[in-house]
């Protein structure tokens, strides 16, 4: 039995989201279908609507989801109906070469349902990222799907699912970053943020949030930035190296994705330090450094694919956390909207005023 359900489609490039009835087929074997019940608004789903990622319309959006799996196909163990989960796109296939050495979080070959959503005439939908959950229901495969203690909110747990992770996996995975270190963020929106409080989290003694935004810098640090830069009036580069003695931060995080604060972050960091990428570039963008320094300054160069995460690893020791009290994730809430109202998120999006608004179903 296939269900018709309400969506949010991207049906052509630029066009505006319309809210339109898809149809989703029953789960096949190793597929999960889930009743999304909260799904974040992420600059991706944006790339998507603009052409920008690729030409695949129409996109079945949405990417950042909580909810409860209601039936799953044969085949399926390690979730079930009922089960409250969080969707991820890196659902490791176990015989990748990443997956064979060991390394699970870099997996080359993640998995996503066999079986297509469509549209009513039966065009088939892309969805975002292999998920597609600005729907009440959407197909995945099982292994998108990592359960989570169901007292958290679904609007909290769904952050985990892409931006928020991205941010406090590039900190805590792909940084390395450890007690006493100092940190500085370059870039404090949803991302940039999130690697502000994960370098919190994991025991860094000076945060320092760089943006050229004051709002944003303000709530940098109530999350646990210790210090904070404005660089349209200050000398980001100048201003690390001062705040860290002279030599600059340990691990520097980069959250816009451009040359210019990659830049900044290359020299921000003290010598053998560590410059972490996870503001994402776009093709044209190119990168000049003098080689000499790339070699003189030491250290490690690295880029976070999705804050290098292992969502069974990852997921619930957050959501843990979380419940705890040992982790804000609430303040990347700020608003929940309504599933016809995500132009209205994009808007507030490119305004840059919000972390994340929340698509409730
Ligand atoms: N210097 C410092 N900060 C900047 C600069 C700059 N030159 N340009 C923009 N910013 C700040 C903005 O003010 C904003 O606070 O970077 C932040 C970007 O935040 P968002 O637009 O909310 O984006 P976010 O969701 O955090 O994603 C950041 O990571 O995953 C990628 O595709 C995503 O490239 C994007 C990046
Ligand atoms: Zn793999
Ligand atoms: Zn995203």
């Amino acid at each position: 039995m296939a269900h018709q359900v309400r969506a949010v489609v991207a049906r052509g490039k630029g066009a505006p989201v319309s809210l339109e009835t898809i149809v989703v087929p029953d789960p096949g074997p190793g597929e999960a279908l889930v009743k999304v019940e909260a799904c974040g608004v992420c600059h991706t789903d944006l790339h998507y609507r603009e052409g920008g990622i690729n030409d695949d319309f129409p996109f079945l959006l949405g990417h950042e989801a909580a909810g409860v799996v209601e039936s799953v196909g044969e085949g399926v163990a390690d979730v079930a109906p009922g089960d409250f989960v969080i969707l991820n796109w890196r659902a490791v296939c176990g015989s990748c070469r990443a997956c064979r050495r060991g390394r699970p979080w870099y997996c080359f070959h993640t998995h996503n349902a066999t079986q297509k959503m469509a549209l009513l005439d039966g065009t088939e939908l892309s969805p975002a990222l292999g998920i597609g959950a600005f729907a009440e229901k959407t197909l995945v495969a099982a292994g998108q799907c990592t359960k989570v203690d169901r007292a958290a909110s679904a609007a909290v747990a769904g952050l985990l699912g892409c931006g928020v992770m991205a941010g406090i996996g590039a900190a805590i995975n792909t940084g390395n970053v450890g007690r006493g270190d100092s940190v500085a963020v370059i870039g404090c929106g949803g991302v940039g943020t999130a690697a502000v409080v994960g370098s919190a989290l994991a025991g860094a003694a000076k945060i320092i949030a760089v943006d050229i935004d004051d709002l944003k810098l303000e709530t940098a640090r109530k999350l646990g930035a210790t210090h904070s830069v404005n660089s349209r009036a200050t000398d980001p580069v100048e201003a690390i190296r001062e705040l860290t003695g002279g030599f600059g931060a340990d691990v520097v995080i980069e959250a816009v994705g451009r040359p210019e604060t990659y830049e900044q972050a290359f020299y921000a960091r003290d010598l053998a330090g560590t410059v972490v990428l996870v503001g994402v570039p776009t093709p044209e963008m190119k990168l000049e450094l003098p080689l000499l320094d790339v070699f003189g300054r030491g250290g490690a160069l690295k880029s976070s694919w999705y804050g290098d995460c292992l969502p069974s690893r990852d997921f619930p020791m957050l959501i843990d956390l979380y419940l705890q009290n040992r982790l804000n994730l609430d303040a990347f809430v700020t608003e929940t909207v309504q599933l016809d109202e995500v132009e209205k998120a994009f808007a507030r999006m490119r305004q840059g005023d919000v972390l994340r608004s929340v698509v409730l179903l």
